[in-house]
């Protein structure tokens, strides 16, 4: 199912690229001096053997992890993806070019929804690649970096599970840019993912192991033929500082779960497979600004037809993960605010029980933007029909 967004629709503000702190050239010469002696005692610095990659850093530099003979899934990662329960995400906030660009930041009160006891579990979409230098070495702005850290232990604080995943790097997929959104040179775009992965992967080796890392949303477009080349070598550079952390990997075409074949799984039985589900799409997401050509408005939901939609990729899921050994659960679905609300509340409650009947998790799209559970308007209240179709107990 082609989903092409063009998220400048969404809101736009003029600012072109994110601005780094410039530290003084005294603390330059001083953290110098600390990563010589470091360096001396180490033989981990420089290079892409390093937290940073260099800027000359290759794909040779990032070996694949072990591919095509999966052993099936640790206990633990069946019990991390039974625990992910009913989950959300944390939406247009952490994955536009630069947060605040679509309408929402991060919000405490967003965080304190989870001592509700709706949410087993969050998704943090994270548009890494705006915010990391444009060459090979992709240094992540360390302002970005203590932000998304922020975010993330106050989610962990929270006891669920969170998953940290990389979203909208337009350039590997082949997708225009967003507005706001820097290109770099192409002979870069797929070291600097691995570089980008090197460094993500090094900040949170010592976090809870409630926190899971997913490879990369929705691979499409110029990442069809790459992509278990690339998601190999970024478990493997993952598991350089993670030997044991959960890793979420899914298929191309979006998280379609009718590419779940043509994925070859690591040999790593610490992974948990995921898929998007976002059919009927002509009524999940009618009206929606970011898809081409546009869907009218007026669609319901939810015939027999439409059902078996539904139920289409769900039983492709569950069949697949039951093959290969791995869980599965569904990262994605959801109705955009278009759809008539009555027509958006059967649609949630149905995509729950049809999960649900397979024994899978899932994490509805998304808080409080317009897919939202959430209207965080004023005060901010849960759109209490839709809260109680996904999350009613
Ligand atoms: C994208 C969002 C989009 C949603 C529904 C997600 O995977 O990241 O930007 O709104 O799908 O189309």
């Amino acid at each position: 199912m082609m989903k092409t967004e063009v998220s400048s629709i969404r809101g736009t503000s003029e600012r072109t690229a994110p601005s780094f702190t410039s530290p003084s050239l005294q603390s330059i010469a001083r953290l110098a001096l600390i990563a010589a002696l470091l360096c001396a005692g180490l033989a981990a610095c420089g290079g892409a053997g390093g937290a940073t990659a260099s800027d000359t850093a290759t794909l040779a530099d990032f070996p694949a992890a072990a591919a095509g003979n999966p052993p099936g899934a640790s206990a633990r990662a069946s019990a991390a993806a039974a625990a992910l329960g009913r989950g959300v995400n944390f939406g247009n906030m952490l994955e536009p070019p630069r947060e605040g660009d679509w309408g929402l930041t991060v919000e405490q009160r967003f965080i304190d929804l989870l001592d509700g006891g709706s949410f087993d579990s969050v998704r943090l979409p994270v548009r890494w690649s705006n915010h990391a230098s444009a060459d090979a070495a992709a240094v992540i702005d360390p302002a970005f970096f203590a932000r998304v850290d922020s975010v993330v232990d106050r989610l962990l604080d929270k006891g669920v599970h969170v998953l940290l995943d990389m979203h909208h790097y337009r350039q590997l997929d082949g997708d225009v840019l967003d507005a706001n959104e820097r290109s770099v040179d192409p002979a870069v775009v797929e070291v600097r993912f691995l570089a980008m992965w090197r460094q993500i992967a090094a900040r949170y080796k010592n976090r809870s192991d409630r926190l899971i890392l997913e490879v990369y949303n929705e691979p499409h477009g110029n990442l069809t033929d790459r992509w278990n080349d690339l998601m190999a070598r970024a478990v493997g550079v993952i598991r350089r500082d993670n030997p044991q952390r959960l890793i979420v990997v899914g298929p191309t075409s979006w998280n379609s779960a009718a590419d779940l074949p043509r994925l070859v799984l690591p040999n790593d039985a610490n992974l948990i497979l995921t898929v998007h589900n976002y059919e009927p799409f002509n009524f999940t997401h009618q009206g929606a600004s970011w898809v081409t050509p546009a869907l009218p408005v007026g669609q319901s939901c939810c015939t027999a037809d439409q059902l078996s939609k539904m139920t289409w990729g769900l039983d492709v899921a569950k069949a697949y993960g039951t093959k290969v050994g791995y869980p599965v659960f569904v990262g994605e679905f959801g109705s955009f605010s278009a759809a008539d609300s009555a027509a958006r509340v059967r649609y949630s409650r149905a995509m729950r029980d049809l999960i649900e009947a397979r024994g899978m998790s899932w994490h509805y799209w998304e808080l409080a933007s317009g897919f939202g559970v959430y209207d965080p308007s004023g005060a901010g209240a849960f759109r209490a029909d839709l809260r109680d179709a996904l999350y009613g107990r």
